[in-house]
Protein backbone atom coordinates (compact mmCIF):
# COMPACT_ATOMS: atom_id res chain seq x y z
CA UNK A 1 0.00 0.00 0.00
CA UNK A 2 2.98 2.15 0.84
CA UNK A 3 4.55 1.65 -1.89
CA UNK A 4 1.21 1.93 -4.41
CA UNK A 5 1.01 5.51 -2.64
CA UNK A 6 4.79 6.56 -3.51
CA UNK A 7 4.24 5.70 -6.65
CA UNK A 8 1.07 8.03 -7.03
CA UNK A 9 2.54 10.60 -5.27
CA UNK A 10 5.90 10.04 -7.64
CA UNK A 11 3.66 10.23 -10.48
CA UNK A 12 1.49 12.91 -9.72
CA UNK A 13 4.76 14.74 -8.63
CA UNK A 14 6.65 13.99 -12.19
CA UNK A 15 3.57 14.81 -14.07
CA UNK A 16 3.56 18.18 -12.65
CA UNK A 17 7.66 19.17 -12.65
CA UNK A 18 8.70 17.38 -15.49
CA UNK A 19 11.49 16.28 -13.42
CA UNK A 20 12.47 12.71 -14.46
CA UNK A 21 16.33 11.84 -13.57
CA UNK A 22 16.71 9.33 -15.91
CA UNK A 23 17.27 12.20 -18.96
CA UNK A 24 18.93 14.54 -16.79
CA UNK A 25 22.63 15.18 -17.60
CA UNK A 26 25.34 16.30 -15.13
CA UNK A 27 28.75 17.40 -16.12
CA UNK A 28 30.12 14.30 -15.24
CA UNK A 29 28.17 12.50 -18.22
CA UNK A 30 29.42 14.92 -20.69
CA UNK A 31 33.31 14.61 -19.48
CA UNK A 32 35.46 13.28 -22.28
CA UNK A 33 37.28 10.03 -20.99
CA UNK A 34 39.36 8.11 -23.42
CA UNK A 35 39.31 4.48 -22.85
CA UNK A 36 42.28 2.78 -21.85
CA UNK A 37 44.26 1.48 -24.44
CA UNK A 38 42.40 3.73 -27.14
CA UNK A 39 44.88 6.73 -29.27
CA UNK A 40 44.23 10.64 -29.71
CA UNK A 41 40.95 10.85 -30.56
CA UNK A 42 41.37 13.45 -34.20
CA UNK A 43 37.92 15.25 -32.92
CA UNK A 44 38.86 16.61 -29.25
CA UNK A 45 36.02 18.57 -28.73
CA UNK A 46 38.99 22.32 -28.04
CA UNK A 47 36.35 24.35 -30.05
CA UNK A 48 33.68 22.77 -28.80
CA UNK A 49 33.56 22.77 -25.10
CA UNK A 50 31.17 20.18 -23.80
CA UNK A 51 28.46 20.84 -21.87
CA UNK A 52 25.42 19.47 -20.33
CA UNK A 53 23.36 21.55 -21.85
CA UNK A 54 24.75 21.53 -25.49
CA UNK A 55 24.45 17.78 -25.22
CA UNK A 56 21.48 17.77 -24.41
CA UNK A 57 20.06 20.09 -27.28
CA UNK A 58 21.89 17.76 -29.58
CA UNK A 59 20.03 14.67 -28.01
CA UNK A 60 17.13 16.79 -28.70
CA UNK A 61 18.15 17.43 -32.36
CA UNK A 62 19.14 13.99 -33.03
CA UNK A 63 15.56 12.82 -32.04
CA UNK A 64 13.41 15.26 -33.61
CA UNK A 65 11.91 14.90 -37.00
CA UNK A 66 11.95 18.69 -37.52
CA UNK A 67 15.56 18.53 -38.97
CA UNK A 68 13.75 17.09 -42.20
CA UNK A 69 11.24 18.53 -44.54
CA UNK A 70 7.82 16.97 -43.64
CA UNK A 71 8.54 16.18 -40.11
CA UNK A 72 8.61 12.53 -40.54
CA UNK A 73 12.14 11.22 -40.57
CA UNK A 74 15.10 12.10 -37.55
CA UNK A 75 18.67 11.32 -37.36
CA UNK A 76 17.29 8.35 -35.12
CA UNK A 77 15.02 7.03 -37.70
CA UNK A 78 17.97 5.97 -39.73
CA UNK A 79 20.58 5.21 -36.65
CA UNK A 80 18.79 3.25 -33.90
CA UNK A 81 20.35 2.93 -30.58
CA UNK A 82 19.36 -0.68 -30.10
CA UNK A 83 21.72 -1.23 -33.31
CA UNK A 84 24.77 0.67 -31.87
CA UNK A 85 22.78 3.69 -34.05
CA UNK A 86 22.50 1.50 -37.12
CA UNK A 87 19.61 0.37 -38.91
CA UNK A 88 18.68 -3.18 -37.90
CA UNK A 89 17.77 -5.01 -40.99
CA UNK A 90 17.51 -2.56 -43.47
CA UNK A 91 20.44 -3.04 -46.21
CA UNK A 92 19.91 0.26 -47.84
CA UNK A 93 18.71 3.29 -45.89
CA UNK A 94 15.31 4.41 -45.64
CA UNK A 95 14.24 8.60 -46.27
CA UNK A 96 11.66 11.21 -46.42
CA UNK A 97 8.80 9.89 -48.26
CA UNK A 98 9.73 6.30 -47.95
CA UNK A 99 12.73 7.15 -50.46
CA UNK A 100 15.54 4.26 -50.27
CA UNK A 101 19.23 5.28 -50.08
CA UNK A 102 21.82 4.13 -51.42
CA UNK A 103 24.15 2.93 -48.78
CA UNK A 104 23.72 0.69 -45.45
CA UNK A 105 23.08 2.99 -42.21
CA UNK A 106 26.71 2.82 -40.96
CA UNK A 107 26.89 2.55 -36.92
CA UNK A 108 27.73 5.38 -34.66
CA UNK A 109 30.45 5.14 -32.45
CA UNK A 110 33.47 5.96 -31.57
CA UNK A 111 33.32 8.85 -33.89
CA UNK A 112 35.85 11.41 -32.47
CA UNK A 113 38.47 8.68 -33.88
CA UNK A 114 37.44 8.72 -37.40
CA UNK A 115 39.25 10.80 -39.13
CA UNK A 116 36.71 10.90 -42.20
CA UNK A 117 32.94 9.41 -42.14
CA UNK A 118 30.98 8.27 -44.77
CA UNK A 119 31.69 4.80 -46.60
CA UNK A 120 33.94 6.80 -48.92
CA UNK A 121 35.18 9.36 -46.49
CA UNK A 122 33.52 11.78 -48.41
CA UNK A 123 33.12 13.83 -45.34
CA UNK A 124 36.26 15.16 -43.38
CA UNK A 125 34.76 16.69 -40.11
CA UNK A 126 32.05 15.43 -37.50
CA UNK A 127 30.63 19.33 -37.00
CA UNK A 128 29.88 19.28 -41.04
CA UNK A 129 28.41 15.72 -41.06
CA UNK A 130 24.95 16.06 -40.58
CA UNK A 131 24.67 18.87 -43.27
CA UNK A 132 24.69 15.87 -45.65
CA UNK A 133 21.61 13.90 -44.45
CA UNK A 134 19.80 16.72 -44.10
CA UNK A 135 20.32 17.98 -47.06
CA UNK A 136 20.13 14.83 -49.09
CA UNK A 137 16.96 14.29 -50.86
CA UNK A 138 16.29 11.63 -50.35
CA UNK A 139 17.42 11.42 -46.60
CA UNK A 140 15.65 14.44 -45.14
CA UNK A 141 15.38 16.53 -48.22
CA UNK A 142 15.54 20.14 -45.77
CA UNK A 143 17.77 23.26 -46.22
CA UNK A 144 19.50 24.41 -42.77
CA UNK A 145 18.53 27.56 -43.43
CA UNK A 146 14.60 26.55 -42.94
CA UNK A 147 15.63 24.33 -40.09
CA UNK A 148 16.36 27.30 -38.08
CA UNK A 149 13.13 29.22 -39.07
CA UNK A 150 11.34 26.25 -37.39
CA UNK A 151 13.21 26.22 -34.63
CA UNK A 152 13.02 29.99 -33.98
CA UNK A 153 9.20 29.14 -34.30
CA UNK A 154 9.37 27.12 -31.58
CA UNK A 155 9.56 28.63 -28.27
CA UNK A 156 10.84 25.46 -26.09
CA UNK A 157 14.26 25.48 -28.75
CA UNK A 158 14.71 28.96 -28.21
CA UNK A 159 15.05 28.12 -24.55
CA UNK A 160 17.26 25.35 -25.00
CA UNK A 161 19.67 27.49 -27.18
CA UNK A 162 20.05 30.25 -24.64
CA UNK A 163 20.50 27.66 -22.25
CA UNK A 164 23.22 26.00 -23.96
CA UNK A 165 24.73 28.95 -25.33
CA UNK A 166 24.23 31.60 -23.23
CA UNK A 167 21.68 33.86 -25.95
CA UNK A 168 18.75 32.85 -27.73
CA UNK A 169 20.55 32.86 -31.64
CA UNK A 170 20.16 29.64 -33.59
CA UNK A 171 22.26 29.21 -35.89
CA UNK A 172 23.40 26.30 -38.13
CA UNK A 173 26.94 26.22 -36.50
CA UNK A 174 25.18 25.79 -33.04
CA UNK A 175 22.93 23.68 -34.09
CA UNK A 176 25.91 21.47 -35.72
CA UNK A 177 28.07 21.84 -32.57
CA UNK A 178 25.40 20.28 -30.59
CA UNK A 179 25.18 17.93 -32.43
CA UNK A 180 28.86 17.12 -32.94
CA UNK A 181 28.44 16.80 -29.03
CA UNK A 182 25.83 14.16 -28.61
CA UNK A 183 27.40 11.46 -31.35
CA UNK A 184 31.07 12.71 -30.11
CA UNK A 185 30.33 10.95 -27.02
CA UNK A 186 28.95 7.79 -28.46
CA UNK A 187 31.61 5.80 -27.55
CA UNK A 188 32.04 2.33 -27.21
CA UNK A 189 34.80 0.75 -24.91
CA UNK A 190 33.01 -1.48 -22.39
CA UNK A 191 32.32 -5.12 -24.39
CA UNK A 192 33.49 -8.05 -23.06
CA UNK A 193 36.60 -8.10 -25.47
CA UNK A 194 37.54 -4.92 -23.55
CA UNK A 195 37.33 -6.35 -20.52
CA UNK A 196 38.73 -9.70 -21.53
CA UNK A 197 42.31 -7.31 -22.46
CA UNK A 198 41.97 -5.53 -19.57
CA UNK A 199 42.05 -8.93 -17.51
CA UNK A 200 38.49 -8.04 -16.01
CA UNK A 201 36.97 -10.99 -17.69
CA UNK A 202 37.35 -14.39 -19.29
CA UNK A 203 37.20 -15.65 -23.14
CA UNK A 204 36.19 -19.30 -23.98
CA UNK A 205 38.23 -21.31 -26.13
CA UNK A 206 36.27 -20.83 -29.17
CA UNK A 207 36.84 -17.04 -28.23
CA UNK A 208 40.18 -17.57 -27.75
CA UNK A 209 40.66 -18.93 -31.12
CA UNK A 210 38.08 -16.84 -32.85
CA UNK A 211 40.98 -13.83 -31.55
CA UNK A 212 43.88 -15.45 -32.20
CA UNK A 213 42.69 -16.37 -36.15
CA UNK A 214 40.95 -12.38 -36.52
CA UNK A 215 44.57 -11.31 -35.95
CA UNK A 216 45.63 -13.14 -38.06
CA UNK A 217 43.39 -12.63 -41.23
CA UNK A 218 41.34 -9.52 -40.20
CA UNK A 219 43.48 -7.26 -38.13
CA UNK A 220 45.35 -5.77 -40.16
CA UNK A 221 42.22 -3.63 -41.43
CA UNK A 222 39.96 -4.16 -38.82
CA UNK A 223 43.04 -3.12 -36.41
CA UNK A 224 42.35 -3.39 -32.69
CA UNK A 225 41.30 -1.15 -30.41
CA UNK A 226 39.23 0.55 -32.62
CA UNK A 227 38.84 -2.29 -35.12
CA UNK A 228 39.36 -0.32 -38.00
CA UNK A 229 42.43 1.50 -39.66
CA UNK A 230 40.41 4.04 -40.91
CA UNK A 231 42.14 3.25 -44.62
CA UNK A 232 39.86 2.54 -47.56
CA UNK A 233 40.16 -0.86 -49.18
CA UNK A 234 38.65 -3.52 -51.62
CA UNK A 235 37.65 -6.38 -50.21
CA UNK A 236 36.75 -8.06 -52.94
CA UNK A 237 32.72 -7.79 -52.69
CA UNK A 238 31.02 -8.44 -56.66
CA UNK A 239 30.11 -4.82 -57.75
CA UNK A 240 27.12 -4.08 -57.52
CA UNK A 241 25.77 -3.40 -61.15
CA UNK A 242 22.19 -1.66 -59.98
CA UNK A 243 24.01 0.85 -57.35
CA UNK A 244 26.85 1.26 -59.29
CA UNK A 245 28.40 2.27 -56.17
CA UNK A 246 32.66 2.78 -56.62
CA UNK A 247 32.85 4.22 -53.20
CA UNK A 248 36.28 5.78 -52.62
CA UNK A 249 37.20 6.01 -56.48
CA UNK A 250 34.57 8.46 -56.57
CA UNK A 251 35.52 10.92 -54.48
CA UNK A 252 39.17 10.75 -55.14
CA UNK A 253 39.04 10.63 -59.12
CA UNK A 254 41.72 7.97 -59.16
CA UNK A 255 40.61 4.67 -60.64
CA UNK A 256 42.71 2.59 -58.24
CA UNK A 257 40.43 3.59 -55.53
CA UNK A 258 37.02 2.34 -57.45
CA UNK A 259 35.24 0.18 -55.13
CA UNK A 260 37.44 0.71 -51.97
CA UNK A 261 35.40 1.57 -48.83
CA UNK A 262 35.65 2.68 -45.78
CA UNK A 263 37.06 -0.67 -43.21
CA UNK A 264 34.04 0.01 -41.16
CA UNK A 265 34.63 -0.90 -37.23
CA UNK A 266 33.21 -4.24 -36.31
CA UNK A 267 32.83 -3.06 -32.28
CA UNK A 268 29.15 -3.87 -31.59
CA UNK A 269 28.81 -6.32 -35.18
CA UNK A 270 26.51 -8.29 -33.92
CA UNK A 271 23.61 -5.74 -33.99
CA UNK A 272 24.70 -4.03 -37.13
CA UNK A 273 23.03 -6.47 -39.51
CA UNK A 274 23.15 -6.40 -42.51
CA UNK A 275 26.44 -5.97 -43.69
CA UNK A 276 28.73 -4.02 -46.36
CA UNK A 277 28.01 -0.73 -47.94
CA UNK A 278 24.96 -1.59 -49.51
CA UNK A 279 23.59 -4.57 -46.76
CA UNK A 280 24.23 -7.02 -48.89
CA UNK A 281 25.15 -9.81 -46.04
CA UNK A 282 22.21 -10.51 -43.92
CA UNK A 283 24.57 -12.30 -41.38
CA UNK A 284 27.64 -13.17 -39.84
CA UNK A 285 27.81 -16.31 -41.76
CA UNK A 286 27.54 -14.91 -44.94
CA UNK A 287 30.39 -12.62 -43.95
CA UNK A 288 32.85 -15.28 -43.39
CA UNK A 289 31.72 -17.25 -46.13
CA UNK A 290 32.80 -13.92 -48.50
CA UNK A 291 36.15 -14.00 -47.08
CA UNK A 292 36.75 -17.55 -46.96
CA UNK A 293 36.21 -17.70 -50.58
CA UNK A 294 38.45 -17.53 -53.46
CA UNK A 295 36.16 -15.40 -55.43
CA UNK A 296 37.53 -11.42 -55.28
CA UNK A 297 36.14 -9.62 -57.52
CA UNK A 298 38.51 -6.14 -59.05
CA UNK A 299 41.74 -5.40 -60.33
CA UNK A 300 42.67 -3.35 -56.68
CA UNK A 301 41.76 -5.93 -54.55
CA UNK A 302 43.54 -5.18 -50.89
CA UNK A 303 46.71 -8.10 -51.18
CA UNK A 304 45.44 -8.69 -47.57
CA UNK A 305 42.14 -10.64 -49.01
CA UNK A 306 44.43 -12.91 -51.04
CA UNK A 307 46.16 -14.07 -47.43
CA UNK A 308 43.16 -14.92 -45.93
CA UNK A 309 42.74 -18.18 -48.08
CA UNK A 310 40.26 -21.00 -46.84
CA UNK A 311 38.33 -20.88 -43.81
CA UNK A 312 37.28 -23.94 -42.28
CA UNK A 313 34.16 -24.72 -40.27
CA UNK A 314 34.96 -24.56 -37.44
CA UNK A 315 37.23 -21.62 -37.77
CA UNK A 316 34.22 -19.27 -39.26
CA UNK A 317 32.68 -20.09 -36.19
CA UNK A 318 35.47 -19.29 -33.90
CA UNK A 319 35.66 -15.72 -35.66
CA UNK A 320 31.77 -15.35 -34.86
CA UNK A 321 32.03 -16.50 -31.41
CA UNK A 322 35.09 -14.00 -31.02
CA UNK A 323 32.75 -10.78 -33.03
CA UNK A 324 30.19 -11.46 -30.47
CA UNK A 325 32.62 -10.93 -27.72
CA UNK A 326 32.23 -7.20 -29.11
CA UNK A 327 28.38 -6.32 -28.48
CA UNK A 328 28.35 -3.44 -25.66
CA UNK A 329 25.25 -3.47 -23.71
CA UNK A 330 26.33 -0.43 -21.53
CA UNK A 331 26.91 1.33 -24.51
CA UNK A 332 23.83 0.11 -26.08
CA UNK A 333 21.21 0.74 -22.55
CA UNK A 334 23.63 4.26 -21.90
CA UNK A 335 20.73 6.24 -20.78
CA UNK A 336 22.48 9.45 -22.32
CA UNK A 337 21.45 8.39 -25.74
CA UNK A 338 18.14 7.27 -24.83
CA UNK A 339 15.49 9.41 -26.69
CA UNK A 340 13.92 12.22 -24.58
CA UNK A 341 10.98 12.52 -25.68
CA UNK A 342 9.86 8.91 -24.57
CA UNK A 343 9.90 9.72 -21.16
C1 LIG B 1 17.71 8.40 -44.26
C2 LIG B 1 18.57 7.76 -43.29
C3 LIG B 1 19.54 8.66 -42.52
C4 LIG B 1 19.24 9.78 -41.77
C5 LIG B 1 17.91 10.45 -41.60
C6 LIG B 1 20.50 10.19 -41.17
N1 LIG B 1 21.50 9.34 -41.53
FE1 LIG B 1 23.42 9.40 -40.89
N2 LIG B 1 23.90 8.03 -42.27
C7 LIG B 1 23.04 7.36 -43.10
C8 LIG B 1 23.77 6.61 -44.11
C9 LIG B 1 23.17 5.75 -45.21
C10 LIG B 1 25.13 6.89 -43.88
C11 LIG B 1 26.32 6.41 -44.74
C12 LIG B 1 26.32 7.37 -45.91
C13 LIG B 1 27.39 7.17 -46.93
O1 LIG B 1 28.33 6.43 -46.71
O2 LIG B 1 27.29 7.80 -47.98
C14 LIG B 1 25.19 7.77 -42.69
C15 LIG B 1 26.37 8.22 -42.10
C16 LIG B 1 26.41 8.97 -40.94
C17 LIG B 1 27.62 9.28 -40.20
C18 LIG B 1 29.03 8.82 -40.54
C19 LIG B 1 29.40 7.59 -39.76
C20 LIG B 1 30.74 7.07 -40.14
O3 LIG B 1 31.28 6.25 -39.36
O4 LIG B 1 31.30 7.42 -41.18
C21 LIG B 1 27.25 10.08 -39.14
C22 LIG B 1 28.14 10.67 -38.07
C23 LIG B 1 25.82 10.26 -39.24
N3 LIG B 1 25.33 9.56 -40.33
C24 LIG B 1 25.05 11.05 -38.39
C25 LIG B 1 23.76 11.45 -38.69
C26 LIG B 1 23.07 12.56 -38.05
C27 LIG B 1 23.64 13.44 -36.94
C28 LIG B 1 21.84 12.65 -38.63
C29 LIG B 1 20.74 13.67 -38.39
C30 LIG B 1 21.10 15.04 -38.66
C31 LIG B 1 21.76 11.57 -39.61
N4 LIG B 1 22.93 10.89 -39.62
C32 LIG B 1 20.62 11.29 -40.36
C33 LIG B 1 21.66 7.38 -43.01
C34 LIG B 1 20.97 8.40 -42.38
C1 LIG C 1 41.92 -5.73 -46.73
C2 LIG C 1 41.28 -5.23 -45.53
C3 LIG C 1 40.29 -6.14 -44.85
C4 LIG C 1 40.51 -7.40 -44.30
C5 LIG C 1 41.78 -8.18 -44.29
C6 LIG C 1 39.26 -7.77 -43.71
N1 LIG C 1 38.30 -6.81 -43.90
FE1 LIG C 1 36.41 -6.85 -43.23
N2 LIG C 1 35.99 -5.15 -44.26
C7 LIG C 1 36.91 -4.44 -45.01
C8 LIG C 1 36.21 -3.42 -45.76
C9 LIG C 1 36.84 -2.41 -46.70
C10 LIG C 1 34.84 -3.55 -45.45
C11 LIG C 1 33.70 -2.75 -46.04
C12 LIG C 1 33.50 -3.20 -47.47
C13 LIG C 1 32.27 -2.69 -48.16
O1 LIG C 1 31.29 -2.40 -47.53
O2 LIG C 1 32.31 -2.60 -49.40
C14 LIG C 1 34.76 -4.65 -44.49
C15 LIG C 1 33.56 -5.07 -43.91
C16 LIG C 1 33.48 -6.07 -42.96
C17 LIG C 1 32.29 -6.40 -42.22
C18 LIG C 1 30.94 -5.70 -42.34
C19 LIG C 1 30.79 -4.68 -41.26
C20 LIG C 1 29.59 -3.80 -41.42
O3 LIG C 1 29.31 -3.05 -40.46
O4 LIG C 1 28.94 -3.79 -42.46
C21 LIG C 1 32.59 -7.44 -41.40
C22 LIG C 1 31.67 -8.14 -40.42
C23 LIG C 1 33.99 -7.76 -41.62
N3 LIG C 1 34.50 -6.92 -42.57
C24 LIG C 1 34.68 -8.77 -40.98
C25 LIG C 1 35.95 -9.17 -41.35
C26 LIG C 1 36.56 -10.39 -40.89
C27 LIG C 1 35.93 -11.37 -39.92
C28 LIG C 1 37.77 -10.47 -41.51
C29 LIG C 1 38.79 -11.59 -41.43
C30 LIG C 1 38.31 -12.90 -41.83
C31 LIG C 1 37.93 -9.28 -42.32
N4 LIG C 1 36.80 -8.53 -42.20
C32 LIG C 1 39.05 -8.98 -43.04
C33 LIG C 1 38.27 -4.64 -45.04
C34 LIG C 1 38.89 -5.81 -44.61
Amino acid sequence: MQYGLFFFVSLVFFGFTGVNTYFDISKEDVELKIPKGFPKPVYTFKNNKLSPEVFVLGRRLFYDPVLSKDSTTSCASCHQRIAAFAHIDHALSHGINGLIGKRNVPALQNLIWNDAFMWDGGVNHLEVQPLSPITNPIEMNESIAHVIVKLKADPAYVAEFKKAFGDTTISSERILKSLAQFTGLMISSNSRYDKYINGEDTFSLAEKRGLELFREKCGTCHKEPLFTDNSYRNNGLKPDTSLKDKGRGAITGSESENYAFKVPSLRNVEMTYPYMHDGRFRNLSQVLDHYGSAEKYGANVSKEMYEIGPLSDQGKKDIIAFLRTLSDKTFIYDRRFVDPSVK
